[in-house]
């Protein structure tokens, strides 16, 4: 990933043709000037913010850019495959990555991604997380009164993290604020375990020792309380993506033939200073441009899969490596007949010995979803993620077909006629699923993440602080990237959530402790109080 053989051997003909003193100098000289293609803004990645901070600069009239896309789509973490079969033979589609549209209903402001859903007619269907059954080694057993004692502590817990928030208390992990809130389950005592996973684990893929307890229920409220308490499931047989590539149609004068789509274009290096960015894409081609807008993934950027030239400041790189990539993989089986409940759509189960081990079942054969498709999909994260991942395919399968014979004790469960899974952590674009917010990490730290550093942007899931991984994060992010880069290109000041402001993002350094409530405003990218409802 790091070198690219084309490029080296260029480099050796040119030292050889030009007797060049050293690799350092050569390295400082943008590799054959006149191979680069001239442009106004690189969009580096065509996934959600990609796509936004493009259709934000054409509906600003920068017209002149060009996406660098490592896949041969667009949609990144927007991810489906075919999957089973129908009775006619024909396959099943289902998400990979992002699935749900979240925080729907009734809010006080629209989620940008259901306006997109329904522009596009995009086929979902409530999830109601409260129709659920829950189960053990031995079978059915009923532990749901657990959630409703989970529930109470959340409660007690976000106004707790509220008041830190606006007092700018000291941050804590939301396993401190909800063992405060009366909730500490005993290692031992899995049904609350299995509550627990469900309730924290499953939406952020980190454990609550491992989660900001202000930001993780900030983003809660910004999500569920601003937009709408409800999730939908997409299930589409176009796709979740087919809203980011009809969006990418609406300013593309062909969704793939326009030269700005550089599709199957890996970018290896990215030169950048105050005066402009030169993106090199392992094909040897290279773009250069006034500024750039960097969508990679955190995961990517902890990977050293790109190189920065120079090396991105100490400031960046610590907050780079500050936030959490995690993995969150779904497990999608078929079988031939639905041997379970067909009127509840999750299925919560305890491990006896393993917090988070095949945890939680959901049904598609079920009224609204897929309906007689047979498909089941199971769902885990971190630590069983990453075991997951290192397994063949056989050995999670049998252990899962182990943990459906404790579920469903007097079923006969029968072999899965289709089995297939996603290895996000190995994902050469993605290395992980979505990011985390580490307990006691201001908002100045996370503004580091999203500042510029000269003309080279960034944008994406990660960079929104209300939003983090939430689709709609990378859409708002995308689409204020963008805008911010128009008006710098066109010298006109930009209000960012209410705030004016003519100049680049801003970011510190050096990093006081902690983030005084006047400071969560658009400048940091901070959009609405999350205290209020
Ligand atoms: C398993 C999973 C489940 C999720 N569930 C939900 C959900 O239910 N609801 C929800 O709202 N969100 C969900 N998300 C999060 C959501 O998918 C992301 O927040 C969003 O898609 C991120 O968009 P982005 O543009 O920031 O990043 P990406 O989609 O990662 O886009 C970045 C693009 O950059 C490209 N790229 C990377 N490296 C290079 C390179 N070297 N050169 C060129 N291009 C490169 C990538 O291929 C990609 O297309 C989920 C994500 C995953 C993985
Ligand atoms: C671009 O403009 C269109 C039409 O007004 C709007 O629907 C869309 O949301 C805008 N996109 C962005 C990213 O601002
Ligand atoms: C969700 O499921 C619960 C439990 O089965 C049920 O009582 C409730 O009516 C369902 N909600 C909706 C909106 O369907
Ligand atoms: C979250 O919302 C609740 C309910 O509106 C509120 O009491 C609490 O202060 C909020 N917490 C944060 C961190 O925003
Ligand atoms: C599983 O549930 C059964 C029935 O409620 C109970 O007897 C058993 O103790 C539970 N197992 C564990 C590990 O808690
Ligand atoms: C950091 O703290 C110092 C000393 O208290 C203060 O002068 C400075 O303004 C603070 N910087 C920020 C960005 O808050």
């Amino acid at each position: 990933m790091h070198t690219d053989p084309t490029a080296v051997s260029i480099y050796a003909l040119l030292a050889t043709l030009f007797i060049l003193p050293s690799s350092a100098y050569v390295a400082q000289v943008p590799l054959s000037d006149e191979a680069c293609k001239e442009t106004t803004v690189a969009i580096l990645g065509g996934g959600m913010a990609g796509v936004a901070a493009a259709q934000a600069l054409s509906n600003a009239s920068v017209d002149d850019f060009i996406i660098l896309e490592y896949r041969d789509t667009l949609g990144g973490r927007v991810w489906h495959t075919d999957f089973g079969k129908d009775g006619h033979g024909k396959p099943y589609v289902v998400e990979l990555g992002a699935n749900w549209l979240q925080g729907l209903g009734g809010g006080a402001v629209e989620n940008p991604i259901w306006t997109l859903a329904k522009k596009y007619d995009l086929q979902n269907t409530y999830s109601n997380y409260s129709s659920i059954r829950t189960y053990n080694e031995t079978g059915y057993t009923d532990f749901g009164h657990l959630l409703d004692v989970y529930a109470e502590a959340y409660q007690i817990a976000a106004r707790d993290a509220g008041r830190i928030l606006t007092q700018n208390l000291q941050d804590q992990t939301a396993r401190t604020g909800l063992a405060l809130a009366g909730w500490r389950p005993r290692k031992n005592d899995m049904a609350a375990q299995a509550v627990e996973w469900w309730s924290w684990d499953w939406e952020d893929a980190f454990t609550p020792e491992t989660s900001s307890l202000v930001f993780g229920i900030a983003g809660e409220n910004l999500t569920f309380n601003q937009f709408g308490k409800a999730n939908h499931l997409v299930l589409d047989p176009r796709g979740y993506s087919t809203i980011i590539e009809n969006e990418a149609a609406t300013f593309l004068m062909h969704p793939v033939r326009d030269p700005r789509l550089r599709l199957n274009n890996p970018v290896t290096d990215i030169e950048y200073s105050a005066n402009g960015v030169t993106v090199h894409s392992n094909d040897g081609t290279c773009v250069r441009a006034a500024y750039a807008i960097c969508t990679f993934s955190l995961g990517v950027l902890q990977n050293k899969a790109v190189t920065f030239n120079p090396p991105l400041p100490r400031w960046k790189q610590t907050a780079i490596e500050k936030f959490n990539m995690g993995t969150y993989i779904k497990i999608f089986m078929q079988f031939d007949e639905t041997f379970w409940p067909t009127d509840t759509q999750f299925f919560l189960y305890a491990s006896p010995t393993t917090r988070g081990y095949y945890p939680v079942f959901q049904s598609l054969s079920t009224e609204n979803f897929l309906p007689g498709s047979n498909i089941l999909f199971a769902t885990v994260v971190d630590e069983q993620a990453y075991r997951v991942e290192r397994q063949t395919l056989e050995e999670t399968k049998d252990q899962i077909l182990n943990v459906l014979h404790e579920m469903f004790p007097d079923k006969h469960i029968p072999e899965p006629t289709a089995f297939t899974y996603p290895r996000w952590s190995n994902e050469p674009w993605s290395y992980g699923s979505y990011s985390n917010w580490p307990a006691g990490t201001t908002l100045e730290m996370h503004q580091n993440l999203r500042a510029n550093t000269g003309r080279l942007w960034f944008a994406g899931e990660a960079t929104s602080a209300p939003y983090f991984g939430f689709l709609h994060g990378a859409w708002f992010e995308g689409r204020e990237a963008g805008e911010h880069v128009a008006a710098l290109l066109q010298e006109r000041c930009v209000t960012l959530h209410g705030v004016e402001t003519c100049d680049e993002r801003m970011f510190y350094d050096p990093l006081n402790g902690t983030t005084p409530l006047d400071a969560y405003s658009g400048l940091n990218g901070w959009p609405a109080s999350s205290t209020h409802s």
